[in-house]
């Protein structure tokens, strides 16, 4: 109510203030146009007068001015002559009662010898003057005419009457329309928006009404959604905790893990190092878009920053990255809610190309994954390898540097040197660092020509984390072999002069919330958005990888149509295919070759309403895999060698209606715990095509059991438990071992 007080207050003061500032100016106007007409009659006849009252003035007699003065009286002009003193001679007898006995514009005239024009009252009324000096250069008189100038003052009360008018009709007008608007654009929807705002206590999920602008409701209904998202969160974690409490089980949650990171890191920030940033932005246009790259790595410790807090530091790889960040090249993320600070690293098109696709991935990723791909090791790329992990070293270490006893996580193979160079310069660092690639056997591994630096330079950490325990044992055996240390195989520890290193198995998982509030739809949406008929859907989800097993598995869904061509016309796959380090020759020709693969078996078997599959080779959000997830009957997760495979245990958490059935490769870390998949050797190509006829065929009952405990796995080991108990450890360090090391 104050609010449209106040607006139509401004409303009324503007519309008075312009309407007098207007009605001024043209009432001026209006003024000097009827002074000059007033100027300009006068003149004409005063000039005819003068001319004829001159001789009479000198030479009499004076009946000869009183004629004169008669012939051109009006009633609304009036006309006096007067002599050289300023005497009224002869005056018109409509003005000659109301004239004083002297007037001194009169005397002014002639003293001046100049024409004297004005207004004067006279009488009570108001009259304009004109008096011109009779005689040229000595006056003998002054020949005065006088107007009645109550027509100005008329006009000007009719003028000034309209603008009134005007301005009631003005006010009320633009009153009227204010009010409108500011009740179908603010007040309207402003009571939409609290009546969201009340439903979205109970159903945070709930999208904002289609309330007019915008550009004027958009960001506060993006913030009250971010709002309610958080207190359903926060509410459904209390929930959680207080059912887990009152049924004695202990379930990991986000609650949990902010707790627990709380106490075992007394309040100290966690920092976190990985290639793999969890935000690029990249132009689109003339448009930045933030993007969520496919990455395993970035699915699984995105949640655990979010609950956990600190510096997360990582390579700025997205084209617009360095417009996002400030000038030390940190951001907060995430934007809505900022729990962590993302610090990016900046490297040079030749670092980037052989520390991470040269090093990294032509040479420790096939060393590491046993598919039969050869390593590539070129000097020059571990160079680049060893200077950037001396660049990241650098960084982690200046971020840290105001934090006593700092926790330090670094993240995966691109980083083997980089506990080393941490610990030589914080010997108070708590350090992990988490493998998560297969480690091969000491055979396998020993053909790395740096294997010696590449182990020492992990062995500076603390802790080292694999999925697996045959990866660990894997390692440990390899140290043995490669270089002098003392193997612990009671604790699985490495003693290295005055330090040792834990080896354990943490198995990654993933956050039990894969999308928070999934987008809606059915999967009679999807098929009809994808233009597809099908009784059956499987789907693949895959970095284009050739350690993801994809022309297998295109050779597999091939030999399934050929074994039961009742299932064609039936049964689409869908293969989600993100591009992946598509500048390194072996990557590029996979996705070739797949492309190929997938043309092929359309080619051939597909009818005039089916193909039998949709390979779409794009980058996906998590929000936009969700769908494929939920509405398949089975996934494919068929990778030749895999460290863990998240894809599985998405696939798996996100089927809340226990339905659908994992088709899982045995060689895969997943494969350890869900053993209520349909485990496959990936390189069979009919045992693969015999699982898929398995899950189809597979009844309800059966799918939904193992469904039911594939969950329950996935719900007990997630993102959180992964982390806890990996800081857990990290902080229950024996505290004679940093002694030690600090002595
Ligand atoms: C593997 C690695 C991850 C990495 C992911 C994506 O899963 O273990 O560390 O995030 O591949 O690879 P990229 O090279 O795109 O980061």
């Amino acid at each position: 109510m104050k609010f449209t007080l106040r607006l139509l207050g401004a409303t009324w003061l503007t519309a008075i203030v312009v309407v007098a500032a207007f009605s001024f100016v043209s009432i001026q106007a209006e003024r000097a146009r009827m002074t000059e007409d007033f100027e300009r009659r006068a003149w004409l006849l005063g000039e005819g007068l003068k001319e004829a009252l001159e001789p009479a003035i000198e030479k009499g007699p004076a009946s000869r001015i009183e004629r004169i003065v008669k012939r051109f009286g009006t009633s609304t002009r009036g006309i006096a002559v007067y002599d050289r003193f300023a005497g009224l001679l002869v005056a018109t007898p409509e003005v000659a009662p109301r004239l004083p006995p002297s007037l001194p514009f009169v005397s002014e005239a002639i003293t001046t010898t100049s024409v004297k024009k004005g207004f004067e009252s006279l009488g009570g009324r108001d009259t304009y003057y004109f008096a011109i000096p009779l005689g040229e250069d000595r006056p003998q008189g002054a020949l005065v005419l006088l107007y009645d100038a109550t027509p100005i003052e008329q006009r000007v009360f009719t003028l000034l009457r309209n603008y009134a008018i005007w301005l009631l009709v003005l006010g009320t007008a633009l009153s009227l329309v204010m009010l409108v608007v500011v009740r179908l654009s603010i007040t309207h929807p402003l009571g939409r928006m609290a009546e969201w705002a009340k439903q979205l206590r109970s159903e945070a999920t709930l999208p904002p009404p289609g309330v007019g602008d915008p550009s004027l409701f958009g960001p506060l209904a993006t913030e009250l959604s971010g709002l309610a998202r958080s207190l359903a969160r926060a509410r459904e974690a209390a929930e959680q905790e207080a059912m887990l409490r009152l049924h004695g089980q202990s379930v990991w949650t986000e609650e949990r893990l902010k707790q627990v990171v709380s106490l075992r890191l007394n309040d100290r920030p966690l920092f976190v190092v990985s290639n793999r940033e969890p935000v690029s932005h990249v132009w689109r246009g003339r448009e930045i878009e933030p993007r969520t790259p496919a990455s395993g790595l970035v699915t699984a410790l995105e949640p655990v920053m979010r609950a956990c807090g600190g510096v997360w530091v990582a390579h700025g790889s997205g084209d617009a990255d360095r417009e996002t960040a400030d000038a030390r090249g940190t951001l907060r993320l995430p934007p809505d809610h900022p729990r962590y600070t993302l610090k990016r690293i900046w490297l040079s098109k030749d670092e980037e190309e052989g520390y991470y696709y040269g090093f990294a991935n032509e040479g420790l990723w096939p060393l590491c994954h046993i598919v039969h791909a050869r390593p590539i090791f070129r000097p020059e790329d571990w160079a680049d390898y060893a200077e950037v992990n001396r660049k990241f070293a650098e960084a982690v270490l200046e971020e840290m540097s105001g934090t006593e006893s700092p926790v330090v996580l670094i993240q995966d193979y691109h980083f083997a040197l980089l506990p080393r160079l941490i610990r030589d310069q914080r010997s108070d660092a708590r350090i992990a660092i988490f493998w998560h690639i297969p480690w091969p056997n000491p055979e396998a591994f020993g053909i790395c020509p740096w294997q010696p630096e590449i182990l020492q330079g992990m062995l500076g950490a603390d802790l080292i984390g694999f999925h697996t325990q045959f990866h660990c044992n894997n390692f440990l055996e390899t140290v043995d072999r490669a270089i002098e240390a003392r193997i612990d195989w009671e604790h699985f520890s490495v003693d290295r002069g005055q330090h040792t290193t834990y080896v354990k198995p943490f198995p990654i998982s993933v956050a039990p919330e894969f999308v928070e509030d999934p987008p809606k739809g059915s999967r009679e949406s999807l098929l009809s958005d994808l233009g597809i008929d099908a009784e059956f859907l499987g789907v693949g989800v895959e970095r284009i990888d050739y350690t993801k097993g994809l022309p297998e598995r295109v050779r597999a869904i091939r030999r399934f149509f050929e074994r039961y061509p009742e299932y064609r016309e039936r049964l689409v796959f869908i293969q989600l295919a993100a591009p992946s380090r598509s500048r390194i020759p072996r990557y590029h020709e996979l996705e070739e070759e797949i492309g190929r693969a997938v043309e092929e078996i359309n080619r051939e078997l597909q009818t005039k309403r089916w193909r039998p599959i949709l390979f779409l080779k794009a980058h996906h959000s998590h929000r936009e895999i969700w769908p494929f997830y939920r509405w398949a009957d089975f996934c494919m997760v068929t990778a030749l060698h895999d460290g863990m495979n998240l894809v599985a245990k998405e696939f798996v958490s996100v089927r809340e209606e226990e339905d659908g059935v994992l088709i899982l490769s045995r060689f895969t870390g997943a494969s350890r715990e869900l053993r209520d998949a349909v485990l496959v050797n990936p390189y069979d190509i009919d045992e693969m095509a015999e699982a898929i006829r398995v899950a189809i065929e597979m009844t309800p009952a059966e799918r939904k059991s193992r469904m039911a405990r594939m969950r329950q796995v996935v719900k007990e080991h997630n993102i959180y438990r992964w982390a806890g108990l990996l800081l857990t450890d990290l902080a229950r360090l024996p505290v004679e071992d940093l002694g030690a090391r600090e002595r």
